[in-house]
């Protein structure tokens, strides 16, 4: 697997490239009051370590262009942030430039976490863990690098898929349809769906490859909470419904679908 690694850095750099804009298609970023619950899920995370230990170390797992990475620098928060678009990393350098408490690692092969022995309070993974295909094995090694007392969380990744059922999973491709067809690039859309349909991925594409868990099966938070459970006193899981089209969000808001998934877990238990 070690070669497909810089091979899945440039799959990412071409879909996160220079003037890409994080905040179009993503609804935890367009929607202010998706965006605003996790913003305050992290505050009080951060919050917490502050209490429990005066001080928090946060590593922050692809920071896009930082808009969460503003609000835990905001709190005083020593933050190591990996990213794995150059451009991407770019736009953190100039953005954090004379912030000492912000270290910006580049991360060409997924591995940039775990170049030091560094440890950390608070690890946090917002919308990244469907872009990772082994995230169980990587959400693993980075429970290795939480301090006692510390937090693991992630936001904003599709629920497993085989747990959903036929309305569910129909009413969010309706959803995302919707939106898709006010958007650029309809013949693409369209060709990526028809290859998703016959269970076939193009690796050299981004669309079947950085998406990796949107076009499979979603990420399995059952799986994922069970780790957890191993490492921590008390985890949460955190499901909801996430869409691109504002309407379509408030609706589906309202109506209590859910899709989406954020997962916390709190107060690691000694390493054995
Ligand atoms: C959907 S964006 C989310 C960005 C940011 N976390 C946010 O929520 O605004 C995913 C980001 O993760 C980066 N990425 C993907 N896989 C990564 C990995 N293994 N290590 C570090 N960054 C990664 C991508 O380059 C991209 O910038």
């Amino acid at each position: 697997m070690t070669s497909d690694r810089p091979v899945m850095a440039d799959l990412q750099e071409r879909a996160h490239g220079t003037g890409h804009d994080y905040d179009a298609g993503s609804p935890h970023l367009r929607h202010p009051r998706l965006r605003n619950e996790i913003i305050a899920r992290i505050r009080a995370l951060v919050a917490e370590q502050y209490e429990r230990r005066g001080s928090c170390r946060v590593l922050e797992i692809g920071a896009g262009h930082g808009s969460f990475t503003d609000h835990i620098a905001a709190m005083g928060a020593q933050v190591t942030v990996t990213e794995m678009s150059r451009p991407s990393l770019e736009h953190l350098e100039a953005r954090f430039a004379y912030n000492p408490s912000v270290r910006l690692l580049y991360d060409a092969d997924g591995e940039a976490a775990f170049s030091d022995d560094a440890e950390y309070d608070l690890v946090l993974c917002i919308s990244v863990l469907h872009h990772i295909p082994d995230y169980l094995t990587f959400v693993g090694r980075t429970l290795d690098r939480i301090t006692p007392g510390g937090a693991f969380a992630s936001f904003q990744d599709p629920l497993w898929y085989p747990r959903r059922s036929r309305l569910n999973k129909g009413a969010d491709k309706a959803a995302y349809y919707v939106w898709r067809l006010g958007q650029r690039n309809i013949v693409q859309g369209v060709a990526t769906r028809a290859r998703r349909l016959r269970g076939r991925y193009d690796e050299g594409n981004p669309a079947d490859m950085v998406e990796y868990h949107v076009v499979r099966d979603g990420v399995d938070d059952a799986a994922l909470e069970q780790l957890l459970e191993a490492e921590f006193r008390s985890t949460e899981l955190w499901t909801y419904w996430s869409t691109q089209a504002p309407l379509l969000q408030a609706g589906g808001s309202r109506l209590g679908a859910r899709t989406t998934f954020g997962l916390t877990g709190r107060d690691r238990l000694p390493k054995q």
